[in-house]
């Protein structure tokens, strides 16, 4: 059996108590990790005024993957200034391990607005807005200009692109959105379109469609089941997907998966909601998209049957109308008993 190195960020608020769920079921799946946590987040920032040491950065390099709960300050809070962790912390691992594919797959659960969607979101995760282009000009003045450009280099969307066909190509449906504002955004737009143009003829299997961002808005509310795999820019991406979350069942079982499809460094595993420090301690926060996240990185780590089970035991545990009373640890037995 191998024993894989995990690197544990359990981070702030529920992250902790969702990441406990998450390794609970990863040992009741019978795979062997060899964990080291990191104490990184909102709480390590007010104590010390770090974010990511370059040594941390460069000792996570050395991992198989890394498993991270969550990551922010409360609410409402003025301590940490806006981008300090989200740029510092979470883009900077992304940027840093070049996790440039954000996985994100959505199931219905019943009861939602969507019960039976089941479809995957390839966010690009490394470029468009959230690169860092652009700046100030006359700061503070009347005339003050602020920009920030959106960056699309040929690379990045191709490789991105590839991954969602290659994906597509593996799943019964086979079929592939392109969703995009290529009306309006009439390079980055181009630029995108063409590339899915010229890989599409190396996945001929594959139907392909395309959807500007807005409608794709409407068409999540109204029938997300259409959807099979859909491709995004990061931004569109990240709206996207706190929106399929909602209609999928809510965003407590959205997992996510920030992958180095080359494998030249770690992957990370995260659900896609935040450190939800209202709740925190009282054992209400939902697990689930935590355990679904650590299914994916068991899929990453080639670990594929475990992974199939732990999937199978979120979603039949969902599917299971479970009483919506039950604490953090309660769901993760729960989860963990149906395997
Ligand atoms: C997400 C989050 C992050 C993002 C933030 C916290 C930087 O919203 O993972 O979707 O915008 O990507
Ligand atoms: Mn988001």
């Amino acid at each position: 059996m191998t024993t894989h190195k995990v690197a544990l960020i359990g981070g702030d608020g529920i992250g902790p108590e969702v990441v406990a769920e998450a390794l609970k079921v990863v040992a009741a799946a019978g795979v062997d990790l060899d964990t080291t946590s990191y104490d990184l987040g909102a709480d390590r920032y007010l104590r010390t005024g770090e974010v990511l040491p370059d040594t941390v950065l460069e000792e996570l390099r050395g991992f198989d993957a890394i498993l991270l709960g969550a990551i922010g300050p409360p609410v409402g809070s003025t301590d940490v200034p806006p981008g300090t962790l989200e740029r510092g912390l979470l883009l900077r691992l992304r940027f840093a391990l070049d996790l440039y594919v954000n996985l994100r797959p959505f199931t219905g659960v019943p009861g939602a607005l969507a019960p039976d969607c089941d479809f995957v979101v390839v966010r690009e995760n490394t470029e468009g807005t959230y690169a860092g282009e652009g700046g100030f000009l006359r700061k503070g003045t009347a005339h003050e200009v602020a920009t920030q450009g959106s960056v699309n280099t040929r690379h990045g969307v191709e490789r991105c692109v590839r991954f969602a066909f290659r994906l597509a190509s593996g799943r019964p449906r086979r079929q592939l959105t392109l969703v995009h504002k290529t009306n309006v955004l009439t390079f980055a737009g181009d630029l995108w379109q063409r590339t899915v143009d010229e890989v599409a003829p190396e996945h001929p299997e594959v139907a392909r469609d395309y959807n500007h961002v807005d409608a794709a808005c409407i068409y999540l509310v109204e029938q997300a089941s259409r959807y099979d795999v859909v491709v995004t820019d990061n931004l569109f991406g990240d709206i996207l997907t706190d929106l399929a979350g909602a209609v999928a069942g809510g965003i407590g079982y959205a997992a996510s998966a920030n992958l180095n499809p080359d494998r030249t460094g770690p992957s990370m595993f995260e659900p896609v909601h935040g450190a939800a420090h209202d709740i925190a301690g009282t054992g209400r926060a939902n697990p689930a998209a935590a355990i679904r996240s650590a299914a994916l990185m068991l899929d990453h780590l080639g670990e594929t049957s475990a992974a199939d089970r732990v999937t199978k035991a979120v979603l039949g545990f969902v599917a299971s109308a479970p009483d919506h009373s039950l604490s953090t640890s309660a769901i993760g037995d729960a989860i963990a008993e149906r395997l």
